[in-house]
């Protein structure tokens, strides 16, 4: 099977309508949702049927076509349509992509001539194509850092089901396990939606790419053991100095890398880079229901009377990044003036390389 195409489309435009795969049912059942309006798409963003920063962009970006299709013969269409740009903004709160993404959409939207739905549909399939394409190219420079005979630990889901297509991180794990680089490739469940025990898995099982999962408590012990080399992860928002808020459970494996001589490797197309917030501390790290740690598939799974703290992101500091993988380059040991050149923002004295 080739790596360029999933079996699976998890975001499609269906001509009437928008079809998103429902990820909270997988690996165990195949079930499509279908939407006509942008309300219903803000509460599947919510609840975590479409998950992954820049997938969450793309579906917002189809959103908006709906909404445009459901107001467009009222005077003040656009008027309706922001406002369903508002609820969709406020549907998950971290990863930036979202904004940046329904961002593209109100631009769009500005400078319309005809046909509104037209013009918006032809936008939300420009950002989703670019996607896939950025991912292509991350998935090769990411690849290219990785010597032969190489292990690596991937965390999360950052593949075809959390982005346009390919994947993120997942996307260097694909390129460099087709370029025969890879010897053995981990991934950590990911508690408390086991993303990486669910849908990674799965995304990897059905590329027949042997995968070993581990529980997230066993990766400073995987690396002790000399298991894995690197470690690659997605990101969420990628701050100007270079911190990556990623799925919580992030900074603790960047940590253990450092500890161990591990690389870390950071993978985001330029959609997720912030560069208008200056460090990690000042993003919102969306908290999640208590219930998600203190049940499992509706069971109470805890000392009934326990608490839980719900933080569902985290801040990797800069410092702890080897490596940033871009479409517009690869940054080692990221900071404020190589992320600016590589946006081609002035700085002074210095390069993205
Ligand atoms: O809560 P989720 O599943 O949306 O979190 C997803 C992640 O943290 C991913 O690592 C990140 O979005 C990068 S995906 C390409």
């Amino acid at each position: 099977m080739s790596f360029t195409e999933s079996s699976f489309q998890a975001i499609e435009w269906t001509g009437d309508g928008l079809r998103l795969l429902d990820q909270r049912r997988l690996p165990g059942e195949t079930r499509y949702l279908h939407f006509t309006a942008a309300a219903p798409v803000a509460g599947a963003i919510r609840d975590l049927v479409v998950r992954g920063a820049p997938a969450i962009g793309i579906t917002a970006a189809y959103a908006v076509v709906l909404s445009a299709q459901r107001h467009r013969d009222r005077d003040d269409w656009q008027a309706g349509v922001a406002a369903d740009i508002e609820v969709l903004a406020a549907a998950r709160p971290t990863a930036v992509n979202l904004v940046w993404a329904l961002e593209c959409m109100r631009t769009c939207m500005s400078q319309l001539q005809g046909d509104p739905v037209v013009a918006l549909l032809a936008e939300a399939r420009r950002i989703h194509a670019e996607d896939v394409a950025a991912n292509h190219r991350m998935g090769d420079s990411g690849a290219d850092l990785i010597n032969t005979g190489d292990s690596a630990l991937t965390y999360c889901n950052t593949g075809s089901l959390a982005t346009g297509g390919y994947g993120t991180a997942l996307g260097v794990v694909r390129s460099a396990w087709a370029a025969g680089k890879l010897a053995d490739v981990y991934a950590g469940e990911t508690r408390p939606w086991l993303q990486g025990a669910r849908l990674t898995a799965w995304e990897l099982v059905q590329d027949a790419i042997p995968v070993t999962l581990i529980t997230d408590n066993a990766a400073s012990a995987l690396m002790q053991a000399g298991k894995v080399q690197w470690v690659i992860t997605g990101a969420d928002r990628v701050t100007a100095n270079g911190d990556v808020i990623n799925k919580i459970g992030t900074s603790q494996l960047a940590v253990s890398c450092r500890h161990y001589g591990v690389r870390m490797m950071v993978v985001a197309p330029v959609s997720t880079l912030d560069l208008s917030i200056a460090d990690g501390s000042r993003v919102t790290i969306e908290q999640r229901p208590a219930s998600e740690i203190l049940e499992f598939g509706g069971q109470p799974i805890a000392a009934a009377g326990a608490r839980a703290w719900n933080p569902v992101f985290d801040v990797t500091p800069a410092g702890l990044v080897d490596y940033l993988v871009t479409e517009a380059g690869v940054v080692a040991a990221p900071d404020t003036r190589k992320l600016q050149a590589l946006v081609g923002m002035p700085a002074q004295g210095s390069s993205a390389r």
